[in-house]
């Protein structure tokens, strides 16, 4: 599958986000590879990871988040959807579902999104499969933040920020930092 036609297709090389997206995606692709290569991922899996990690965030395209020019109306959580129903539509199903479940920490429940007032439709998105993890874990340590975009969050950082996701959330992440570092 050669995901740089996908990317290309809706967010193009001439796009303003297109190098948020591109630096971004790349350095979380390779450290979930890193941690497949760890974990002795098959081949199979290790393809999976390299292209679900190129395409997770492409829903970017259609938020409104101008730090990185992208100019779309809807609020910037919902990238997470709009990147589910862009895969799904390119016959991506599977990679669709990591664009979903990659937000937080590997997902978030109904009462999570609930209690956060976040403009999404009130269900669980949770990962259930490992290469999903990895994606997500990898994930974590980078921010879109154009001041930031290259540097890898410190472990320390990152754990203070995820206090405010909730204890659910920081738990798993504690198990997936064992595992997966
Ligand atoms: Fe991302």
């Amino acid at each position: 599958m050669d995901y740089f036609s996908i990317i290309h297709k809706y967010i193009p090389p001439s796009s303003p986000v297109y190098h948020f997206y591109i630096i971004h995606v790349t350095l979380v692709t390779a450290k979930a590879l890193a941690i497949a290569n760890r974990l002795e991922f098959s081949e199979e899996q290790k393809r999976f990871v390299e292209e679900a990690g190129m395409l997770h965030d492409i829903g970017i395209i259609r938020v409104n988040a101008p730090d990185i020019n992208c100019r779309g109306s809807l609020a910037y959580v919902m990238h997470i959807k709009e990147g589910k129903k862009i895969l799904e539509a390119e016959g991506l199903p599977e990679h669709a579902r990591v664009a979903e479940n990659h937000f937080g920490v590997g997902g978030i429940t109904k009462e999570e999104i609930e209690n956060a007032d976040l403009k999404l439709p009130p269900e669980n998105i949770m990962c259930q499969r490992i290469e999903d993890k990895v994606i997500s874990y990898a994930d974590l340590f980078y921010s879109k933040n154009p001041n930031k975009i290259f540097n890898e969050i410190p472990l320390d950082a990152l754990k203070l920020k995820l206090d405010s996701y909730g204890t659910r959330q920081r738990q798993i992440f504690e198990l997936w930092h064992k595992e997966f570092s």
